[in-house]
């Protein structure tokens, strides 16, 4: 078996994480954009002309490595995806061709679990429109009638997808806020909660948070016909996938009171245009995909891509294997 010897990393990702590659005497190419801030994913061509020079490559889920990248990249022998999740890439090919897929599944669980008890304290208690209306110099003091929200403590909570995010969201709202956890999910139980139908979750949940991975049974899981049977004061929280949810059946909703509100880290596309409809709505809360976004994770993260790579070094199965 030949080492790896170089790495693409496509995206500047924080300072030291890779270290560990370097003592290990493998060498580093990481793309940067040209003005250094960071925001944008590395051009197509880019990323074709510098993964021919790699033996692995680090990849972020903004990168989309499907059959035609993999086919004309059929010399690399590890991916490892900067993420849990990993619908950016083409496992199917990446199989065929012989194509290690690592992800990084422990080190995004809380920082997403983190970030979902956000988004549904945020859409129910009305921070954002209490806060907003405070940057505007509206709040005129103390009104008893004031912004008020939903409270979140024995609510009845569904969550879509029970791994370990969903299972870590269910144990916290379970334990500290007193709800009540209903599921569904693909595996057979849970530690917490209730399994039941997608008809009886969706009907009877007051806070819904989707956790499932993105995938031909779960793209557009949320649909019209999904959303018509939630409550009308109910609440969707989405660090998933965006496409999870099929967005203009869920505008529709939000547009005309079929649902409370939406707390939503991830979108189709991303970013949203400026013109895009849901921006428009006072009844969303959107955040730029920040569900893994704490120093700590990313650089976590950055490790275990690392000691993905050194595993296969070393002959043994890369620790975090997708395919
Ligand atoms: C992941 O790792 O897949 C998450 O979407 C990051 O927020």
């Amino acid at each position: 078996m030949c080492p790896i010897k170089n790495v693409f990393v496509t995206r500047k990702i924080v300072e030291n994480g890779l270290n560990i590659l370097h003592d290990n005497q493998i060498s580093i190419d990481e793309y940067q954009n040209l003005d250094g801030k960071n925001d944008l994913s590395i051009p197509k061509e880019e990323l074709y002309l510098r993964a021919k020079k790699a033996d692995a490559m680090v990849t972020m889920l903004s990168d989309k490595i499907d059959r035609e990248f993999l086919e004309e990249n059929s010399h690399l022998k590890l991916i490892a995806n900067y993420a849990v999740g990993f619908n950016n890439i083409d496992l199917e090919c990446c199989k065929r061709l012989g194509i290690i897929v690592t992800n990084t599944p422990d080190a995004v669980t809380r920082p997403t679990v983190e970030v979902t008890i956000g988004l549904i304290l945020n859409i129910t208690r009305n921070f954002p429109k209490a806060h907003q209306t405070l940057m505007q110099e509206n709040f005129r003091g103390f009104d008893p009638k004031g912004f008020l929200g939903t409270s979140l403590y024995g609510k009845t909570v569904g969550i879509i997808g029970m791994g370990r995010i969903g299972t870590e969201v269910a144990r916290i709202l379970s334990q500290a806020f007193n709800c009540r956890i209903l599921y569904t999910s693909m595996k057979s139980t849970a530690s917490f909660g209730e399994k039941v139908t997608l008809e009886e979750l969706l009907k009877t949940a007051d806070i819904i948070s989707l956790h499932c991975p993105l995938n031909s049974e779960t793209r557009h899981l949320i649909n019209q016909k999904n959303i018509g049977l939630m409550k009308e004061d109910s609440f969707l929280v989405n660090t998933s996938r965006g496409e999870v949810i099929e967005q203009d059946a869920l505008y529709q909703a939000l547009k005309n009171n079929k649902i409370k509100a939406a707390g939503l880290d991830v979108t189709t596309p991303e970013p949203l245009p400026k013109s895009h409809p849901l921006l428009s709505l006072d009844n969303v809360y959107l955040l730029p995909h920040i569900g893994s976004a704490s120093n700590e994770a990313r650089l976590e993260m950055a490790k275990i891509c690392a000691l993905n790579i050194l595993d296969y070094n070393q002959g043994l199965k890369a620790r975090n294997t997708v395919v």
